[in-house]
């Protein structure tokens, strides 16, 4: 069995594209219809209601792509509206909480877990809640770091200024010797590095983003979904505001030339 239709995925704007490398790896035959919804971002600020109403749009634009899974790349939209998604959309919708929770609890030796995000995903405990149901015994420890993503989108993911608010966030973990963290918000895989700097060496970080992809690949092919073609996937992506600074940004993100960026209204 094989199906062409696309995978869907969207975020509030360019930072899902840690998503898509991810996927993109590990599905290379799979077509990718992007959504960054570049025209609201952010979410991490905005209220549930909010976010719920613009990933129910998201999701809509995407099913007019006729897509057969939908990935919420987006950590704030995952918290806050993926239930109601779920219950909106016939198609499979998958988000990050869930997988980046049990690869933390997979990977942490000493059952202490550190989650870092926006605002939003911090305040609805939304990790919290994902890593209890798969384990009682875990002490967790969560930080928002809403400059995190400012920080990306200029391109300042080195340097003394991402180096000291790091610091800055992540130092009190060192005091709650935490040996494993969710890196829970789209950008943050931008400034492994620093992060890695301000936790210690010993400090397993976890991807959101790869662990969805897996959980994309595990859902595809339990359902006979894949793509069983020998020809290299395509992706095209689609903006909600002018794409002149997705393309810078998300290049990086990509590290390469993102062509064929459509906007929408
Ligand atoms: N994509 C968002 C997230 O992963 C970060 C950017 C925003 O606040 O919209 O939470």
């Amino acid at each position: 069995m094989s199906d062409s239709r696309p995978i869907g995925i969207f975020d509030s704007g360019v930072g899902g594209l840690t998503v898509v490398d991810k996927i993109e790896k590990l599905l290379p035959h799979e077509d990718i219809i992007y959504f960054g919804d570049t025209a609201r971002v952010p979410y991490g600020t905005k209220s549930k209601e909010t976010v719920t109403k613009f990933s129910v749009e998201n999701v809509e634009f995407l099913m007019a792509h006729d897509v057969k899974l939908v990935i919420v790349a987006c950590n704030t939209a995952s918290s806050l509206s993926l239930d109601f998604l779920r219950r909106c959309f016939k198609v499979p919708v998958i988000g990050v909480i869930a997988p980046g929770a049990a690869g933390a609890v997979n990977s942490t030796r000493n059952n202490r877990i550190g989650v870092i995000g926006t605002s939003a995903t911090i305040s609805s405990g939304a990790y919290e809640k994902a890593i209890r149901k798969i384990s009682r015994k875990v002490k967790i420890f969560t930080q928002s770091c809403p400059l995190f993503v400012p920080l990306v989108e200029e391109g300042w993911t080195g340097g003394e200024i991402a180096r000291k608010v790091s610091g800055i966030y992540l130092n009190g973990f060192k005091v709650n010797r935490i040996d494993t963290l969710i890196l829970g918000c789209t950008h943050y895989p931008m400034l492994k590095d620093v992060i890695k700097k301000a936790v210690g060496p010993d400090v397993l970080l976890i991807d959101s983003a790869a662990e969805v992809a897996k959980e994309a690949r595990d859902l595809l092919d339990a359902s006979g979904l894949l793509n069983n073609s020998r020809r290299k996937g395509g992706q095209k992506f689609f903006v909600s505001d002018e794409p002149g600074r997705f393309i810078k940004t998300g290049g990086r993100f990509l590290r390469r030339r993102i062509s064929c960026v459509k906007r929408i209204t």
